[in-house]
Parts: structure tokens; C-alpha cells; sequence
């Protein structure tokens, strides 16, 4: 049997960690393994490559994908699916393993319905896939925002501001609720939750009457992004909102793409290496159209179809305690 491997849509740290281990536990099986540059697009272009072990040696630590990622219009026509399968062939591969989230699994799932065995794992800071308590990269990108907001709140205590910190998260609100109760902020505006930000203001008031002099609210960028937000939703147009509201001082920072980067915790190349090590001993007993997952400590593979019909729910609990502890 011969397997290909391909990273696909946003990087996430721990992808070259589940690269490697896909890589081993091929030979491990005698298998044979390919590397598939750029993704879907790289795919189509035929950008394959034999890959050895000493292929993946010295990458566990790095951030980003050794692979490349991409994101493919190409591979959503049905003639870029054709000429993706046909790259397969002429390499006599089998199987793909995919890493990525949601997108790159219906890239997968495209695969499977043209009769390639398929095999999916979740890598995305987002932490927005169902059947996986997390998926690669989210820890790591929560302990950067971590890390940003303890040298903002240096700054905001020093200059008795306030900070607007927007976080990445696409729809989902999980960066900001972990790296929100982690990093002690004062309000947590989230897309899976309304919010009212005459509250925030006041909420703001109080805590300067209890004498605290800066305040950190972290917003997802989902907030300004979900269908239908309002522009006002945006963290700019949040900061100057409470700006006039409450007259204090206020900042806003976007912290963007440094939170896809970085060496990966040691959480996030545990996660990768036992997912990857899953993910292709299910292909060696010949199943396919599967995603493996972490629940409970335990690696588990679902459906895709199922994986990709679900929700990843968010913990209220989380939530419901930063607000406490940010209230007293
Ligand atoms: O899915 C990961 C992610 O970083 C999201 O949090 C964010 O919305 C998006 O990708 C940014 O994408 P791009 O790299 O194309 O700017």
C-alpha cells in the first residue's frame, strides 16, 4: 500500500509533528509514503514527492508545515477533483492522510466519493471540529495569546488603559474563552454568546470604582465576522464604543497570524504524534473515510460524514466562571 500526506488550509503548530509521525508509522508498517506539497492544490499540480524517515527528522519542534498549506478554488470543481485523482493514480497512491480542519476534511471527503481511501486528522487553531476535545495548534495559539495578554496587561496597569485584544478563531469562540479565563480578562465577547456592550461598560465602571485602573476585554474575531454581524461588532469599533462610553483610555490590539505560529506545546506534538500514529494504522487494517479524534484522553475515529454534520460545543462552564472571577 502506498500513502500520501498533505497539510491543507491554515497552518497550525504541531502539523509538522503529526507530518513526521504519519511519516514513521508508514515505514513502521511498510508502508510506502508520499508527500503532497501545497495541499489540494499542490494535488492537482502534482507537486508529490517520495518521503523517508530522515525526510521528517529535526521537525517535531517546528511551526508551520514542512508540506506547505494552500487553500484550493481549483479542488472544488469537479474537474479539479478529476485531475486530483488521476495525480493519485499515476503515483499508485492508495490513501491520503489529510491534516486540517473542516474545509480540507470535505476535501477529503471529495476524495473518498472518487473511491480514494482517506484519513483525516483535525489541525487548526481554531479548535472548531466535532468528535476532538481539541484539535493540533489550539493549544499552542491560546498560550501565545496568553503570553500577549500578560505583556499587555504590563502596559495596561502601567498606563491605566484599557485593551481590546482581538484573537483569531474564525466563527468559533474557544481562543477567546481559554486565553480569556487563562489570561484573567475582565469580559470575554464571543460569537456563540450575545452580548450587550452597554454591560461591558459598566461592567468596566464598577471595576474602577472597586479601584482596579485597566481592564482587559478579549473579543474573537468571529464576533465581526458572524453572517450578519453588524460593522459595530468589529474590535475597533468595539474599543471606540467604550472609549466614549466610559471616557477612560482605550487601546485596541489585533494580535493576527502570530497566533498560528511558534514551536509546538508539548500537548500539541502529543496530540499529533497519537493521532497520526492512528490515522495510519486504521489505513494499514484498510478502513477509510474516518477522522480521528482525542475524547477523554482516548483516540477514537469517527465518520467523517458524522465528524463533519456536528458542532464542536463550546464549555459554558468556562465561561460562566471567567465572568465570576472578573465580576468581584
Ligand atoms: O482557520 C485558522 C485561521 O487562522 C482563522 O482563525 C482565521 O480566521 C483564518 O485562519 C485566517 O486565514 P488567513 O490565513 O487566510 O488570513
Amino acid at each position: 500500500m502506498r500513502i500520501g500526506v498533505l497539510t491543507s488550509g491554515g497552518d497550525a503548530p504541531g502539523m509538522n509533528a503529526c507530518v513526521r509521525t504519519v511519516v514513521r508509522t508508514a515505514i513502521h508498517f511498510n508502508l510506502e509514503v508520499y508527500g503532497i506539497y501545497r495541499g489540494f492544490h499542490g494535488l492537482i499540480k502534482d507537486e508529490i514527492e517520495p518521503l523517508v524517515s530522515k525526510s521528517v527528522s529535526g521537525i517535531i519542534q517546528r511551526g508551520g508545515t514542512v508540506l506547505k498549506s494552500a487553500r484550493s478554488k481549483g479542488f472544488m470543481t469537479d474537474e479539479g477533483q478529476q485531475i486530483a485523482v488521476d495525480q493519485l493514480k499515476k503515483h499508485e497512491i492508495d490513501a491520503v492522510v489529510v491534516i486540517g480542519g473542516d474545509g480540507s476534511f470535505r476535501g477529503a471527503r471529495a476524495l473518498e466519493k472518487h473511491g480514494v481511501k482517506v484519513m483525516c486528522i483535525p489541525a487548526t487553531i481554531d479548535n472548531d471540529i466535532a468528535c476532538t476535545d481539541f484539535s493540533i495548534g489550539f493549544d499552542t495559539a491560546v498560550n501565545t495569546v496568553m503570553d500577549a495578554v500578560n505583556k499587555i496587561r504590563d502596559t495596561a496597569s502601567s498606563h491605566e488603559r484599557i485593551y481590546v485584544v482581538e484573537v483569531m478563531g474564525h466563527h468559533s469562540g474557544y481562543i477567546a474563552l481559554y486565553s480569556g479565563l487563562a489570561g484573567g480578562a475582565d469580559s470575554i465577547l464571543i460569537p456563540e454568546v450575545p452580548f450587550d456592550l452597554d454591560q461591558v461598560c459598566d461592567k468596566i465602571s464598577s471595576a474602577y470604582h472597586r479601584g482596579k485602573n485597566h481592564n482587559i476585554i478579549i473579543v474573537a474575531e468571529g464576533v465581526g465576522i458572524k453572517p450578519g454581524a453588524a460593522a459595530e461588532n468589529s474590535s475597533v469599533a468595539i474599543g471606540k464604543y467604550i472609549e466614549e462610553k466610559t471616557g477612560c483610555e482605550t487601546r485596541i490590539t489585533i494580535l493576527g497570524h502570530i497566533q498560528r505560529g511558534g514551536a509546538p506545546t508539548v500537548k500539541d506534538r502529543l496530540l499529533a504524534s497519537r493521532l497520526a500514529y492512528t490515522a495510519v494504522n486504521l489505513l494499514h487494517q484498510g478502513k477509510s473515510g474516518k477522522m480521528v479524534g482525542e475524547v477523554d484522553k482516548l483516540v477514537k475515529a469517527w465518520d467523517l460524514e458524522y465528524a463533519l454534520s456536528q458542532d464542536q460545543q463550546l464549555d459554558m462552564e468556562y465561561y460562566h466562571l471567567a465572568n465570576i472571577l472578573a465580576s468581584v
